[in-house]
C-alpha cells in the first residue's frame, strides 16, 4: 500500500524525532533543514504533503510552485497560520491543517521561568558562582506573592499563565475582548478594561494574538500608563511590542525588567544557530548589553508533550488528508478569499 509522502521544513533534530516516532510507518518522511519559500519550493515536488513551521514563506507565489509540483495538503506544526496566503491556498486547492493547541502549560510555564528568572537574577547569579564569585550584591529580587500580575489575552495561555501566578499568590488582573467570568471566579482572577490592568500591574504578561489590533499594544503611549519598574514578560509574539519605545523605557528605568521569548525581528535570527556570525540587528545586541533583560529564542513550545501533541496532530491529519478522510475536528483552516 502506497503510504503518504512528506517533506518537512526548516526540520531540527526534535523534529525528527517526534514527527518519526509519530509516523510509525503510516507515511514517508524527508527532512530538509532549509526554509520553504518560493526558492526552496521545488524541492516539494512528488510529495503528498509539506510540513512547515512559523518562519516559511508560504506566499502566492511559494503555494504555485507547490500545486505545479502536486502537493496536496500543507500541514503546519504550529497554530499561528499567518505565513500561509489562505486566499491563493484556496485558489489551488489546497487543504490546510495546524495545530491549533499543543500545551498552553509549556508556554505559561515558560512565561513563569522568565519572570523568575528575570526577577531573581538566576543567569546573573549563575554566571558569577561559576566564576568563584559567591557575592550576593546586585541579587536583590522581589516576592511575586502580593504583586499584581496583569494578564493581556486571557485565551488558553493566558488562563494557564493566570492560574500559575495565583498558585504564587498574586492579585490576578486580566484583559480579554471575551471575558470568561465562570473561569474567573473559579480562580479568583479580575478581569479589568486593558488602561487599568495596564496601570495597576507590576507584571504585565503578553499572551494575545498577533493582528492588527494587537500590533505595537506595547508602545509609548501604553508604556507611560504602567507603574514605574514594571516587569513586561512577552511570550506571544514580538510585533506585539514596539522595540523601540521598551529600549527607551528600559534606558529610562520607567520599565524595570523585560523577559522576550519573541522578537519583532525575530525571523532571520531565530531557530539557527548564529554564534559565528556578526549581529547585525542593532536592537537586539543593544537590548542583550541590559542586565534587566532576559531573551529566549521562541522556545516557550518546546516540551517533550508539546513536540508530542504537534507530531501527533501533524501525522494525524497527513494521513486523513491522503485517504480523503476528514482531518481531526478545528485543525482544518478555513480557507477564505
Ligand atoms: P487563544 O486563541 O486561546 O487565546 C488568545 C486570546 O486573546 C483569546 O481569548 C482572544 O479573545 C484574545 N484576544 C484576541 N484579540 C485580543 C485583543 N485585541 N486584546 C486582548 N485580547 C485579545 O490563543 P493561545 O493558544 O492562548 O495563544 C496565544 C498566543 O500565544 C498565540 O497567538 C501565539 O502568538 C502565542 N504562542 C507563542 C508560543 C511560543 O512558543 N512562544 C507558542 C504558542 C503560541
Amino acid at each position: 500500500m502506497k503510504l503518504p509522502s512528506v517533506v518537512v521544513f526548516d526540520a531540527k533534530s526534535y523534529d525528527r524525532d517526534f514527527l518519526n516516532q509519530a509516523a510509525e510507518g503510516r507515511a514517508e518522511l524527508e527532512f530538509l533543514p532549509i526554509k520553504l519559500n518560493v526558492t526552496t519550493a521545488p524541492l516539494a515536488r512528488g510529495f503528498d504533503s509539506v510540513c512547515v513551521f512559523v518562519h516559511d514563506e508560504l506566499d502566492r507565489a511559494c503555494l504555485e510552485v507547490l500545486a505545479a509540483g502536486g502537493v496536496k495538503h500543507i500541514a503546519l506544526r504550529c497554530a499561528g497560520f499567518n505565513l500561509v496566503d489562505l486566499g491563493a491556498a484556496k485558489e489551488l486547492h489546497f487543504q490546510v491543517s495546524r495545530v491549533p493547541a499543543y500545551s498552553p502549560s509549556a508556554v505559561a510555564e515558560h512565561a513563569a521561568a522568565l519572570l523568575l528568572a528575570l526577577n531573581r537574577k538566576i543567569t546573573r547569579a549563575n554566571s558569577r558562582v561559576r566564576d568563584h564569585n559567591f557575592s550576593l550584591e546586585g541579587l536583590v529580587g522581589f516576592d511575586v506573592a502580593g504583586k499584581t500580575v496583569g494578564i493581556v489575552g486571557c485565551g488558553k495561555i493566558g488562563k494557564k499563565a493566570a492560574q500559575i501566578f495565583r498558585g504564587f499568590e498574586a492579585r490576578v488582573l486580566a484583559y480579554d475582548l471575551y471575558p470568561d467570568t465562570e473561569w474567573a471566579q473559579k480562580y479568583g482572577v479580575e478581569y479589568h478594561p486593558l488602561d487599568r490592568v495596564l496601570s495597576e500591574s507590576q507584571i504585565i504578561s503578553l499572551h494575545a494574538p498577533l493582528m492588527p489590533e494587537t500590533h505595537y499594544l506595547i508602545r509609548e503611549e501604553t508604556i507611560q500608563r504602567m507603574k514605574n519598574g514594571v516587569i513586561l514578560i512577552n511570550t506571544s509574539r514580538g510585533p506585539l511590542v514596539n522595540t523601540a519605545d521598551l529600549i527607551c523605557a528600559v534606558e529610562n528605568g520607567k520599565i524595570g525588567g523585560v523577559g522576550l521569548d519573541v522578537y519583532e525581528e525575530e525571523d532571520d535570527l531565530f531557530f539557527h544557530d548564529h554564534s559565528n556570525a556578526i549581529l547585525h540587528d542593532r536592537q537586539l545586541a543593544y537590548l542583550l548589553t541590559f542586565p534587566n533583560v532576559l531573551v529566549t529564542a521562541h522556545q516557550a513550545f518546546l516540551t517533550q508533550e508539546a513536540l508530542e501533541e504537534i507530531a501527533r496532530v501533524t501525522l494525524t491529519n497527513v494521513v486523513a488528508a491522503f485517504q480523503h478522510q476528514p482531518l481531526i475536528q478545528g485543525t482544518e483552516l478555513p480557507l477564505v478569499k
